[in-house]
């Protein structure tokens, strides 16, 4: 039997096969995330770790836990949380939830598409503040997306489960080469590869699906936003800091950019005060894959993960290069 802690609350469904395996479940069960004190009392003494991806998974949290600990199972796609040298140095296997989330994440962006270039967003606030409207044939009109160009960063799972709403909403679809999508959707949806500078400043739509990295932070900078077509949108569910915000900003108030479908923000749950006053800004609170089946088929890849490293055996979804 070996200690697994929990670091926030996660679908009980998901943890079933760690209760059915025998092992000691601490689950964290206050109203509220831990704090940074709590979350490193609350994993001292686990073998395995489920993360979440607000946790930062250090070296002062692997030093919290202790040497014992062989495995943190992020309930998360990204692991950008994750200090990967730190974990090499403590021996402990990081794993992440792929393969189990891209359909819900793409929904996620895909309303914000229609959100933002129907303007449904500002359209719901309208009604909910009581402000007077009646139909009128040039009332509150927005964008229809068919026949325009999607342009994605980021073209792995989650951007070619994009890509095929889009496709089937009658959108061109295009991604940067230097995220290349695969073989046979590449071809099934005609997507075509552009290098990165040239599909930012050509697409009517710009969305991003890249894991956060080095490469990636602020890969829509203020160079690249001021470069995209006047009256085009961009979406995010990837990380906040793949936008400079601040610039976002800027782009929206102008009027450059029409508008922004934001899932995620660069210094989470704070966001550029800017934002709120942009009506053509559509801001949800992270929800990328939040809904129940897929969070509990997260929570059970993450489990998987790690009643494999407890028995000796490979990680079914390790972080590359583990
Ligand atoms: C959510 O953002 C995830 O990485 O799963």
């Amino acid at each position: 039997m070996a200690r697994i802690c929990i670091t926030d609350a996660v679908p009980e469904d998901g943890i079933a096969s760690l209760l059915e395996a025998g092992h000691e479940v601490v689950r964290w069960t206050g109203d509220q995330a831990p704090t940074r004190a709590e979350l490193l009392e609350h994993v001292k003494g686990a073998e395995g770790v489920l993360s979440v991806l607000s946790d930062g998974v250090d070296e002062e949290f692997l030093a919290a836990a202790g040497p014992q600990l062989k495995v943190v199972a992020n309930v998360a796609a990204g692991f950008n949380n994750i200090d990967l040298d730190a974990c090499r140095a403590h021996n402990v296997v990081p794993t992440t939830t792929p393969g189990v989330l891209f359909d819900a994440t793409a929904d996620t962006a895909f309303a914000l598409l229609l959100m933002v270039t129907r303007r449904f967003g500002e359209a719901e606030r309208l009604v909910r503040a009581h402000k007077p409207w009646q139909y009128r044939t040039t009332f509150m009109l927005g964008h229809s997306i068919e026949g325009k160009t999607i342009g994605l960063i980021g073209a792995g799972q989650i951007g070619a489960a994009m890509a095929k709403r889009c496709k089937a909403f009658g959108m061109t679809i295009r991604y940067a080469e230097e995220h290349p999508m695969r073989e046979p959707v590449r071809s099934e949806l005609d997507a075509e590869g552009l290098p990165l500078d040239e599909l930012v400043a050509t697409s009517d739509v710009v969305s991003l699906h890249c894991p956060l990295t080095p490469e990636t932070h602020h890969i829509l900078n203020a160079a690249r936003l001021a470069s995209m077509k006047q009256g085009a949108y961009v979406i995010n569910t990837a990380r906040g800091a793949c936008i400079d915000e601040a610039a976002l900003v800027e782009s929206l108030r102008s009027g450059h950019l029409a508008g922004a479908g934001l899932d995620v923000y660069e210094n989470e749950p704070t966001i550029d005060p800017g934002l709120y006053e942009l009506e053509n800004a559509v801001l949800l609170p992270h929800l990328g894959s939040a809904n129940v089946e897929t969070r509990t088929a997260m929570t059970e890849l993450a489990s998987s993960n790690v009643l494999a490293v407890l028995a000796g055996k490979p990680a079914p979804t390790p972080v590359a290069g583990f």
